[in-house]
């Protein structure tokens, strides 16, 4: 995922996205650059790499001045990081610029059309593409009695009903955009400006997140209000196929697909300071440190002790139709999708209904059986994950309610789902997920008792949960309280190249988790597997070199994880276990332990996620890795 920022107003533009996308960095980070119209010259300034090695450094040797300005930073799709496929890319004219996140499907029919027109490119992006095709459709606009607008078979992606409808604009900016993206097959976001347009900018979305800022004679567009929120807390979201035409005092949006626009303006839950590092070395590890007021703000307002249950403001179901779901398929990625694993096993366990827990991307593409009852459940942090956002709109497709686990307020899985629950976890920069994946699972924990007690589930039993969750945050206190502790342990391993993490039940899910927490921050190889399953093959691979790092909470598997353990311990492989407090078994077979507090089963995978995510920090630490942006990787990935 890609980051964008766009600026017009009185003020200098170009600190203004230099701090953006500073902010943004954490959505991709291969390259950075900006477009700013300077007096009546479109500058262009961008640099592979990191915004404080390139951008920065080439902005302070040759610095631009304006009010009108775009930026982007980068994760590749299309072409290699290198500084000439950086974003902002321009026109053959050199006149319009644009940024784009998302990925044009269709870009080489279209480079090959504009190839056979004389066009010339610089780059092998198909961002590139797009900015000549603009730029093709402005000189038809500007030139008289031209026809300007795409020839009917050419608007290969629109529905019938799209091709036609669509609230003109006056602006030919904004029409040559609107009969560019016409022909375009993909997702994108994008903000287009041009040397002749000294106070508009051109925004629009299909598949990738665009917000309007609002401001006081000064607007904004960005990718996302992390970007923006330290200028203003008013925002539009923009829909799919909107078209918005953005100045200093005003901003305008068609929909290529309806006749109007659904414009709202919206406000910002969140303040400029949650979306800071603050006295933390990164990101991660300030969002790790706040997991104790996470799962508070995922408890806020929800727990009903009074009627033993927990409730909801936003499912949109009643407890008749909640009561007919006799099927729940959770599709989700990543970190996101351990999360849906482990509300398997407490929805399941609490409230007796059959679950599927679905690789979202695997979802989309196989016809799976759907009955009438069953019920789609997206996990989702960003709210912008393509493979889930697919997921969601193929079980919609399919005529079946989908409901959504969401951190980002107005986020596309947010706006698109039949209803939901939000995380309130606030910005979670960090591109490895702690935060939100900690408020998912105490989120899931109280949907499980919701459900249940619809069905058999006691009053008992569950304020027996409820009460264990409201003590979580302190026992994340004391956890936290270990992380010297962790960091030892955490050295002494770190330079090992293989990890294995292993439990059963509850905390299997969380062992997947330590695994990929690991992987995606110190680039070591590690695989999380279920304890009992190693004997089937993979302890050919225990050696003295290879740590495990066993998860064995004094739950209903306790002896038969421990029975694993001594297989593992056999075989000379050194182990690092996370056990509860008071065990007096675990020291004698473990090279190193940790000690969780005493909780209920359901409970142990959140208290158990925070020692791997601090195991995980410390171990690329020692190794120097950039924790918050690994190599690689981006923080929503919006594309399939
Ligand atoms: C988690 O640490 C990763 N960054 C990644 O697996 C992430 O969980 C996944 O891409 C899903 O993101 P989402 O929750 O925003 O949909």
């Amino acid at each position: 995922m890609c980051g964008i920022i766009g600026y017009v107003g009185k003020k200098a533009v170009s600190p203004i996205l230099l701090e953006g996308l500073r902010r943004l960095e954490y959505r991709g980070y291969d390259s950075a650059g900006v477009a700013v119209l300077d007096g009546d010259e479109l500058l262009v300034r961008k640099k592979k790499g990191k915004i404080s090695e390139g951008l920065a450094r080439l902005l302070k040797s040759q610095p631009v001045a304006g009010n009108l300005g775009i930026g982007h930073t980068r994760w590749a799709t299309h072409g290699p990081p290198s500084d000439i496929n950086s974003h902002p890319h321009l026109d053959q004219s050199g006149r319009i610029a644009v940024v784009h996140n998302g990925v044009i499907e269709n870009y080489d029919a279209l480079r090959q059309k504009l190839l056979a027109t004389g066009h010339k490119f610089k780059s092998g992006t198909d961002t590139e593409v797009l900015a000549h095709l603009i730029g093709d459709y402005y000189e038809k606009r500007r030139t008289p009695g031209s026809a300007g607008v795409p020839p009917a078979d050419s608007r290969a992606e629109l529905p019938t009903r799209q091709r036609d409808a669509g609230a003109p604009s006056s602006n030919p900016l904004t029409q040559a955009v609107c009969d560019a993206l016409r022909e375009v097959i993909g997702t994108y976001g994008i903000a287009v400006i041009c040397a002749d347009q000294p106070d508009t900018i051109v925004g629009a979305r299909r598949g990738s997140p665009l917000i309007i800022g609002i401001g006081t004679g000064e607007n904004f567009l960005a990718s996302d209000a992390n970007a923006i929120v330290a200028h203003t807390k008013k925002v539009v979201y923009l829909n799919d196929y909107d078209v918005a035409t953005v100045t200093s005092a005003r901003f305008d949006v068609l929909n290529l697909g309806t006749d109007t626009a659904n414009v709202q303006v919206s406000k910002l839950e969140f303040s400029q300071e949650d979306a800071v590092r603050g006295k933390y070395e990164h990101f991660m590890l300030k969002e790790i440190f706040e997991q104790p007021r996470t799962v508070e703000n995922a408890l806020r307002g929800r727990v009903d002790n009074e009627g033993a249950t927990a409730k909801f403001g936003g499912l949109n179901l009643t407890s008749a139709e909640l009561r007919s779901i006799d099927r729940i398929v959770i599709a989700a990625s990543g970190t996101s999708w351990h999360a849906a694993l482990v509300g398997e096993y407490l929805i399941e366990e609490l409230a007796q209904i059959p679950v599927e827990v679905e690789f979202a991307h695997e979802f989309c593409y196989r016809n799976a059986p759907l009955e009438k009852s069953t019920v789609l459940l997206v996990v989702s942090q960003s709210g912008e994950t393509a493979d889930t956002l697919a997921a969601l709109r193929e079980a919609k497709r399919r005529g079946h309610r989908a409901l959504a686990i969401v951190n980002v307020v107005g986020s596309t899985i947010a706006r698109e789902s039949d209803g939901g629950i939000y995380m309130h976890a606030g910005p979670e920069i960090g591109v490895a997920s702690t935060k939100a994946f900690v408020s998912t699972l105490t989120i899931l924990a109280l949907l499980a008792v919701h459900l249940g007690r619809l069905r058999n589930l006691s009053a008992r039993r569950a304020l027996e949960i409820l009460h264990a969750l409201e003590a979580v945050p302190k026992q994340l206190e004391s956890i936290l309280a270990q992380n010297n502790a962790f960091k030892k342990i955490a050295k002494k391993y770190a330079k090992a190249d293989d990890f294995f993490f292993l439990s059963r039940g509850y905390t299997f899910p969380i062992a997947l988790e330590g695994a990929l927490k690991l992987k995606e921050i110190s680039y070591i190889h590690a695989e999380g597997y279920s304890a009992a399953e190693m004997k089937h093959g993979p302890i050919a691979l225990i050696d003295p070199k290879t740590p495990t790092v066993f998860l064995v909470p004094q739950d209903s598997m306790y002896d038969k994880t421990m029975a694993n353990l001594a297989m593992i311990r056999a075989r000379k492989g050194p182990i690092i276990a996370l056990a509860t407090e008071g065990d007096k078994q675990i020291g004698k077979v473990a090279n190193d332990v940790i000690y969780l507090p005493k909780a209920l089963e359901p409970i142990n995978p959140i208290l158990a996620a925070v020692p791997l995510q601090l195991f995980a920090y410390h171990i690329a630490v020692t190794r120097g890795c950039d924790v918050d942006k690994p190599r690689n990787l981006a923080k929503s990935v919006t594309v399939e």
